[in-house]
């Protein structure tokens, strides 16, 4: 089978810039993040490589910040030992469920600092970075100002009396901690107060027209697009700058004791990240080859909680600085995913233990199922139930029933080698034109992140390959010899389909695709055989196909039962 540095391929070769928002580094990640910007962003990147396209896709831990002091301080650790063991721990989990990061690196790395720095420099002497004395709060028990993390009051627009510093978690307002009704210290409770002290803030008000302009050129979903236009209207200046000991120190004489806020220097993760790739590819200015080409596509998978960041507050940045960087070409984000009607909480005992998890369930079952009901267009939910019909209705039944019943049939009766295809029957040619057709539908849904769709697809290819050969009764025609080319006809075109379904489950599936395409006794490795290539390419008659075995195991309603009965136990324990 072709690989995907073939010349053919190399034609059309599309640039593209992937990136999951970086997750902090100060909890365990859970399934919930999983669904949001991860395994979208991974499949897109999976996607992609198959294509033949040429892909970067980077990610990294997002270390400092006042939630990462504030955790960090609760756990009696200094910061920097928190985040070393949460990137660590969130490394591993994302290995876990094969996230395919080119390259995966952290904030409080040193290459961090010159982008961040360029950037606030050029903003600063651009004019789109001003120093005002402002009101802050204060807590005269602690003798220092508290940032917004440490500070809980009542939301100024919906009244919430526990509503965060930041933003609220009841009505999803953002806004400043000083607009806070009855501010009071979250370590300690006792009240604040205003007190005096500059601060930085990147004037977002004198992007607000090229915004606009640019906002409209982009085909998003509505929910992203409505969003970031009705945040437009009323861009006012924000506070980039906080008083804290950690994050990385404001570039400026007279801002001691002051840090860059976080969501300043995050997003520039995704440049340093990249720049960090490139040394290790040695070649220390590849990664301009993705941000500085404007033909190159950006394509940023978020939660829907970062749509600000991404569509409003970075691309304004990037506007006002001075090297050519992309701004962001797609932006799919997605809804929450939650577990059992509520969201996922560690503290509250509302989780799944993940190391239990992965002893009893495989990667591939899990991807599935978040990539069946994934948060494209509203909230979704892990249940363990919709899990178990997933594994045993989708996974089993349909795929792992088509593989398992072709290639033992093939291997009984066909010498464990693919048939010849004989002349081929109305029933045969409608079926291979319904599974190409699936397969071009299936690659139309990644193209456009549409990954519920591609699953669907996926399974519908399995069942019809299952129709197939139930209408074709293969078993019978192999009984007699004027027959017995007809039985051939039939399991090289069972055999099409499952090649098409190891190409096209990969970006979802790619431990079962895998074995599948090894099954179909190829050597190749199947992250590397292009797209097309494979798709359209005939089996070849004659060649050895190799032993299979079982891909799924049944999930018995008993051991689902204790998994549920596990989670209510936790909760209230
Ligand atoms: O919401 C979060 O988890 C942030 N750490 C995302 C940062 S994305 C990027 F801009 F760095
Ligand atoms: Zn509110």
């Amino acid at each position: 089978m072709t690989e995907k540095n073939s010349s053919t391929s190399k034609k059309n070769l599309q640039k593209i810039l992937i990136t999951s928002a970086l997750p902090y580094a100060n909890g365990p990640l859970h399934f919930g993040h999983i669904a949001g910007a991860y395994l979208p962003a991974d499949c897109c990147a999976r996607y992609q490589r198959q294509k033949g396209n040429d892909v970067l896709y980077v990610c990294g831990s997002d270390e400092y910040g006042v939630a990462v002091a504030l955790s960090a301080e609760i756990a009696g650790r200094t910061p920097q030992e928190h985040v070393d063991i949460f990137h660590e721990i969130n490394r591993n989990f994302f290995k876990k469920l094969r996230i395919s990061f080119d390259h995966y690196s952290r904030t409080t790395c040193e290459s961090h600092k010159q982008p961040v720095y360029s950037y606030f420099n050029d903003l600063f002497e651009n004019g789109f970075i001003e120093g005002h004395v402002t009101d802050q709060l204060f807590s005269e028990v602690d003798n220092r100002f508290l940032a917004d993390r440490y500070v809980v009051g009542t939301c100024p627009k919906c009244k919430y009396e526990n509503a965060r510093g930041d933003e609220c978690t009841k009505c999803g307002a953002s806004y400043e901690a000083m607009d806070l009704i009855d501010p009071r210290s979250k370590l300690t409770n006792a009240p604040l107060i205003k007190k005096e002290t500059k601060h930085w803030f990147i004037m977002l008000d004198k992007f607000k027209t090229k915004l606009t302009e640019w906002i409209e050129s982009k085909n998003w979903k509505p929910n992203v697009v409505n969003f970031t236009k009705e945040y437009i209207k009323d861009l006012r200046p924000r506070a980039i700058t906080r008083d804290a000991k950690w994050g990385l120190p404001v570039p400026l004489p007279d801002a001691e004791d002051k840090v860059l806020y976080v969501w300043f220097d995050a997003p520039i993760g995704y440049i340093s990240a990249s720049m960090e790739w490139a040394k290790i590819q040695g070649d220390d200015d590849k990664w301009k080859k993705y941000w500085c080409d404007p033909d190159t596509k950006l394509i940023q998978f978020i939660g829907k909680d970062n749509i600000p960041f991404h569509a409003v507050i970075f691309p304004a940045m990037t506007m006002g600085q001075n090297q050519p960087f992309k701004l962001v070409d797609e932006l799919p984000a997605n809804e929450f995913y939650n577990l059992e009607g509520k969201q996922f909480s560690k503290s509250e005992g509302w989780y799944i233990d993940l190391d239990d998890f992965f002893a009893k369930y495989t990667t591939d079952q899990i991807r599935y199922t978040i990539a069946a009901n994934a948060p494209e267009n509203q909230d979704s939910e892990f249940t363990w139930k919709d899990f178990q019909s997933r594994c045993n209705a989708e996974l089993l039944g349909k795929y792992g029933n088509l593989v398992n019943r072709v290639l033992v049939f093939a291997e009984k009766n066909c010498e464990g080698k693919i048939p010849a295809k004989r002349e081929l029957e109305d029933v045969d040619r409608n079926f291979l034109k319904v599974i190409h057709m699936l397969a071009k539908e299936i690659a139309s849904s990644y193209e456009t992140f549409k990954l519920r769709r591609a699953s669907q697809l996926i399974m519908e290819l399995a069942q019809e390959g299952n129709t197939y050969f139930n209408s074709k009764c293969p078993w019978k025609d192999a009984k007699m010899v004027d027959t017995f080319g007809r039985m051939e006809t039939t399991v090289h075109c069972c055999l099409e389909c499952l090649k098409i379904l190891a190409i096209t489950s990969y970006p979802i599936i790619p431990d079962t695709a895998d074995q599948l395409w090894s099954f179909l006794g190829y050597n190749s490795d199947l992250s590397k055989v292009n797209w097309d290539e494979a798709i359209q390419s005939s089996l070849e008659g004659g060649r050895p196909l190799s032993k299979c075995h079982i891909l799924f195991k049944k999930l018995e309603d008993e051991e689902i039962q204790i998994e549920i009965d596990k989670l209510y136990s936790m909760k209230s324990g």
